[in-house]
């Protein structure tokens, strides 16, 4: 009997090369090289408007770069959001887009449709075969809900829920895709810190399920906490690329982004005075019941 030899330990996910998006004179995004290896999560960080957003729309076909491509797992996507969300890259919104009106379970079963191949004829036949792709696709709706934390909200309206969570079902509906790379914009804005952490258990968890992450954040102690490697735009160019901590330390990214940092920012106590009172005021609105 032969031995099976490993896997090798690391593949490139997603390959961008010389990615440039200019809108009438205004360069967004200059340039830009990224990889994204599996088993990693990466950071992408900078001011506002240092063109974050738009390159992770160069990304997703929502927008066709000027210049430069955009190659998964070794092949170059056409700039097309179906054909990127169907070759395996999912992503949220800066601004969340749920459908409002829609239950959360609902919500994660729109983002399944580009992995359910029963056609339009066997939709309005309601054919068996339909039938069993509608079972399975909920089975896993389901599961992706009870891995998000919100399964015992399935049937409520999205609208409904608090922030936290329509970020959370964000998450979900993009896993829905199964996706190999998922792209976060802004994952935790607006959450509190115990939100934030809980972001940062669930994107663990994400990763350590084979997905790789890109996360562009202004959390500057998530970013650090979570990822291997974080680039950093600055007005459209990636000044610097490295472990966090090189990346934190690098008077570049100091002078252009982070300002003379941590003196007067929150210090450890103040955080864990700011979290026991949160984690006070949660267990105090559980035990007022459970408003829909
Ligand atoms: N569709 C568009 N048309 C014209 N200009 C645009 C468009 N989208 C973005 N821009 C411009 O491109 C630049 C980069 O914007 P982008 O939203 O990518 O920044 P960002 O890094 O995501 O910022 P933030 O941290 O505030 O989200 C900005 O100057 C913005 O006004
Ligand atoms: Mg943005």
């Amino acid at each position: 009997m032969t031995t099976t030899t490993t896997a090798p330990t690391s593949t490139t996910v997603l390959d961008a090369t010389g990615v440039t998006m200019r809108f009438g004179g205004l360069t967004a995004v200059r340039d830009v090289d990224l990889k994204v290896n599996t088993g990693e999560i990466v950071g992408l960080i900078g001011p506002n408007g240092a063109g974050k957003t738009t390159f992770f729309n160069c990304l997703t076909g929502l927008y066709v770069p000027t210049e430069g491509k955009v190659a998964y797992k070794g092949t170059v996507l056409p700039p097309k959001p179906h054909l990127v969300t169907q070759a395996g890259i999912a992503r949220t919104f800066q601004n969340i887009r749920l459908f409002a009106n829609m239950t959360v379970l609902e919500n994660v079963l729109v983002g399944r449709h580009t992995r359910t191949k029963e056609g339009l004829w066997s939709a309005l036949l309601r054919l068996p075969g339909f039938k069993r792709a509608e079972e399975a696709s909920r089975a896993r709706a389901m599961e992706l809900l009870e891995f998000t934390g919100l399964a015992a909200k399935a049937d409520h309206l999205a609208r409904n829920l608090p922030y936290g969570e329509q970020r959370k079902l964000e998450i979900a509906r993009a896993l829905a895709s199964e996706p190999g790379l998922l792209l976060l914009d802004e994952p935790t804005a607006g959450m509190n810190p115990q939100e934030t952490r809980a972001a940062e258990e669930l994107i663990f968890a994400i990763r350590d399920k084979g997905i790789a992450v890109l996360v562009i954040e202004h959390d500057i102690r998530f970013i650090m906490n979570l990822c291997d490697r974080v680039a950093v735009l600055v007005q459209g160019e990636k000044i610097v690329e490295g472990p966090a901590e090189v990346v934190q330390a690098d008077e570049r990214v100091i002078a252009a982004y982070l300002g003379e940092p941590f003196e007067g920012a929150p210090g450890k106590e103040e955080a864990a005075e700011v979290e026991a009172a949160e984690a006070e005021a949660d267990a105090q609105s559980t035990t007022e019941g459970d408003e829909k």
